[in-house]
């Protein structure tokens, strides 16, 4: 017994468990239920949760240790999270945003894929929501793989990527900039899940600066065409949040992107992270 349902949220990936309080401590056999369903169906919503810091670190905790934070503690502003809390959100005090990642779209990426360890997971908990648009959409990048046509496919087979962090959410990474200045690092274009062992692209339109192999023009050739393939496969699920939900995502096999919002309404979210391993072709 696990005492949970499964209700498939698309066709490609993602399902809202029904029946847990995730304030409360998981028996083992949930546990290790949760795992295997968040493996197969990537992206697990959780309704209605009323959750504290700790509430929600300690549910996060039952996959593995916490990921770290990218900007350290005495660079983020007061407010903005301590240890490996960070509050996604627009609320600014004096003019200057409390948390991070505050306004508007942002384009697809993985989390931390610019970091030699990236994180497995991301969960983020939604305080305070807008009333159209933050939504986020996560695409399955296995089934990307799979349906990827065989030319497109070949330029990228066996090549690294590198992988740059830039932070603001929709600008593309520049490589005549100092590339000194941002966490940056070399990837497999096609990583191998630890957990599940599938395989998934693992390029995206925000972070991937440079295909091993090409110009810096040809990368973004490719890499736009890559994304444009994942587009139009269908499988991409896009979530609108409401207060008290709680998604968790797998950054090994799946990217997401957040769409605009108007700015003079209030978006505040919680995130941990669940800290992963170098990942192999
Ligand atoms: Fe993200």
């Amino acid at each position: 017994m696990t005492g949970f349902t499964l209700h498939k949220l698309h066709r490609s990936l993602g399902a809202e468990v029904r029946g847990l309080d995730l304030a409360q401590p998981l028996d083992p056999t949930t546990r290790d239920a949760l795992i295997e369903a968040w493996l197969e169906h990537m992206v697990l919503l959780f309704r209605g949760q009323e959750l504290s810091p700790e509430t929600q670190r300690r549910f996060c905790e039952n996959f593995g240790p916490l990921g770290e934070r990218s900007r350290k503690a005495d660079d983020r502003p007061e407010g903005a999270g301590v240890e490996h809390e960070m509050l996604v959100t627009n609320v600014r005090r004096d003019g200057v945003p409390i948390g991070s990642l505050p306004d508007g779209e942002m384009y697809f990426h993985h989390d931390k894929c610019y970091v030699p360890v990236p994180d497995w997971g991301t969960m983020l908990y939604a305080m305070v929501v807008t009333d159209t648009g933050g939504h986020t959409l996560f695409a399955n990048m296995c089934e990307a793989l799979e349906t990827l046509p065989d030319d497109l496919r070949s330029t990228i087979d066996g090549r690294r990527v590198l992988h740059m962090y830039k932070y603001h959410p929709t600008e593309r990474v520049e490589l005549e900039d100092d590339i000194g200045r941002h966490d940056h690092c070399w990837q497999p274009a096609v990583v191998t899940h630890p957990r599940s062992g599938r395989r998934a692209l693992y390029i995206n339109e925000l972070m991937t600066a440079l295909i091993d192999g090409y110009s810096e023009e040809e990368s973004c050739g490719i890499r736009d065409a890559l994304m444009a393939h994942v587009r139009s496969a269908n499988v991409i699920y896009e979530h609108k949040w409401k207060k008290g939900d709680l998604v968790m995502w797998d950054n090994w096999c799946t990217m997401h992107a957040r769409t605009d919002f108007p700015p003079e309404q209030t978006r505040m979210l919680r995130r941990y992270t669940i800290r992963g391993q170098a990942l192999t072709a």
